[in-house]
């Protein structure tokens, strides 16, 4: 694929402040295609020609004025640097022109445009059955032509000439002319905008005291929807009960000005307002109107899509909280000490859950940042009955974004595994207060997510069986990796020359 940057850098001598005018130019060129009902196509000269290659000069194969064979040589010689296809009309050319490359002799209009420095006129001769018409533009930046926009047409094809196809024909005029002069495209004329109306969204002409000239019939429906039914010609939008502060602006400052309003609660619209500038002088301006109160709506319902699915999240992470304390205080009305454990484990365990609810709560969409969980699961492990000795958890790696759905199993194993080695790595019959260090290694690899949890105990006893331990910890883990998230969990430890004990989970992502 060929970029219209990329070919002007090569190919062209053009500095990058010429480069950007001609950026704007064609960021901005979809108004002027529309506008004339043409297709556009922007020629510089080619610099070196010796740095083409041959399949680029007068390739293409195809029908079109540009397929020609050219004649290398000290002739000047243009590339194609962009193309624009009209919205409001059909096309004219099929095929893909950009990074063509043809002498000038082959489109004299191009060159005389280019040599004088002038809007021309003429046919393109090129053996088509209908007549076409030729225009071509010199663009002038910093008081130099530095390219030359040609517009081609067929009156044949394409739409009938009405008032509204006058009026925009007229407007490219003055656009192509302030193109030829220098100040067409503006300064202003790459910032973006999301949702910037198009001519087909309806177009609205003012003259020098900003007075509508001219409402397009889209224009017209759209004013009716903000309420304004009189005729609007001769009024200012002001007079019509519309402020808008854009074309206040564009008037004294001479710029573009893109603004949203609402009017009335329910409709919104975005309008551009562009000034036509003659001799230094706002001689009018072109505004651009799009109702947009659709799109704002459905932005609206999505935000609040969004914003219910999170205080969902919030209710469950407080319900679970409230489970929590429940078991809490139903364990501290008991006697027996192996209920009080299971019910403290079963609270340790709800916690892991709603850790993950916690950080759902807050965050957009389904992807969990695990590094804002991992601290709270590593102090719930620390935090939980180890009898005094002292514990380290480190963990190394992170494991970026994780889908809602692997994030809480996940958490809950992990929470599993570390409790595992604060409890186990130095229990009976070790005797004394030992060091506890456990290692978390956690990655997130291309296909799935990958931990490692490793610490500095005796390691698991010689006969553990992960397939037939009737313990629920482990239980839970092997279930909620292997069924749950199609994964894989393996024990490691003493037997693999490693002191202590590990385990690996590995997770593909698509589960
Ligand atoms: N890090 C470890 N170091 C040494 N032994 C371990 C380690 N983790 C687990 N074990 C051994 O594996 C057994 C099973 O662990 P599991 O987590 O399934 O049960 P538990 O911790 O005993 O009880 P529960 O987790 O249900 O409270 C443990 O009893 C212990 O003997
Ligand atoms: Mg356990």
């Amino acid at each position: 694929m060929t970029y219209p940057a990329d070919l002007a850098r090569e190919l062209t001598s053009l500095e990058s402040e010429a480069r950007s005018h001609l950026e704007r130019l064609m960021s901005t060129w979809p108004l002027l295609s529309d506008l004339s009902f043409s297709d556009l196509i922007l020629h510089v000269p080619v610099d070196n020609l010796s740095l083409t290659s041959n399949e680029s000069v007068g390739s293409g194969g195809n029908r079109d004025a540009f397929a020609r064979r050219s004649h290398p040589g000290d002739e000047l010689h243009f590339v194609v640097l962009g193309q624009i296809r009209p919205a409001t009309s059909q096309t004219f050319f099929e095929h893909d022109l950009i990074g063509q490359i043809y002498a000038a002799g082959e489109l004299p209009l191009v060159r005389e445009s280019w040599e004088k420095g002038i809007i021309v006129f003429g046919e393109l001769d090129e053996g088509r059955e209908e007549p076409t018409r030729y225009q071509c533009i010199p663009v002038r930046w910093n008081n130099e032509v530095i390219a030359v926009l040609s517009r081609a047409w067929s009156p044949l094809i394409g739409r009938k000439t009405g008032g509204l196809e006058r009026t925009y024909l007229t407007l490219f005029a003055r656009f192509a002319q302030m193109i030829a002069d220098g100040v067409f495209p503006f300064v202003t004329d790459d910032d973006t905008f999301e949702d910037a109306p198009r001519v087909g969204d309806g177009v609205i002409v003012l003259d020098h005291l900003k007075h509508i000239i001219f409402a397009s019939p889209n224009a017209v429906n759209a004013l009716h929807r903000m309420g304004i039914m009189s005729s609007v010609t001769g009024s200012t939008l002001t007079e019509l009960g519309l402020r808008v502060e854009a074309i206040d602006v564009a008037y004294t400052k001479h710029l573009p000005v893109i603004e949203e309003f609402e009017r009335r609660p329910d409709v919104i619209a975005i309008l551009r307002c562009i000034p036509l500038i003659e001799d230094a002088n706002v001689v009018g301006a072109v505004l651009l109107i799009r109702d947009v109160t659709d799109l704002r709506r459905r932005d609206r319902l999505l935000l609040s899509k969004d914003a219910a699915i999170r205080e969902v999240h919030h209710r469950v992470k407080n319900n679970l909280q409230t489970i929590s304390s429940l078991l809490r205080l139903q364990s501290r009305r008991l006697n027996d000490n192996a209920a009080k454990q299971a019910l403290s484990e079963a609270e340790r365990r709800i916690a892991a859950i709603a850790l993950v609810h916690e950080i759902l709560a807050r965050e957009p969409g389904d992807q969990v940042p695990f590094g804002e969980i991992m601290p709270a699961l590593i102090r719930l492990a620390r935090d939980g009955e180890f009898h005094g000795r002292e514990v380290t958890i480190e963990c190394e790696g992170s494991l970026g974004e994780v889908p809602a759905e692997v994030a809480t199993p996940l958490a809950v194993v992990i929470a599993e595994l570390t409790q595992n080695a604060v409890e186990h790595a130095f229990a009976e019959p070790f005797t004394g207060l030992p060091h506890v260090k456990i290692n978390l290694a956690i990655d997130a690899i291309r296909n799935g997510f990958v931990v490692e949890v490793i610490d500095n105990g005796m390691g698991f006893p010689d006969d553990f069986d992960i397939e037939k331990t009737k313990s629920l910890g482990l239980s839970i883990a092997r279930d909620l990796v292997c069924s749950q998230l199609s994964g894989e969990l393996s024990i490691g430890g003493r037997k693999d020359g490693i002191n202590g004990a590990s385990v690996v989970i590995v997770i593909p992502r698509s589960s």
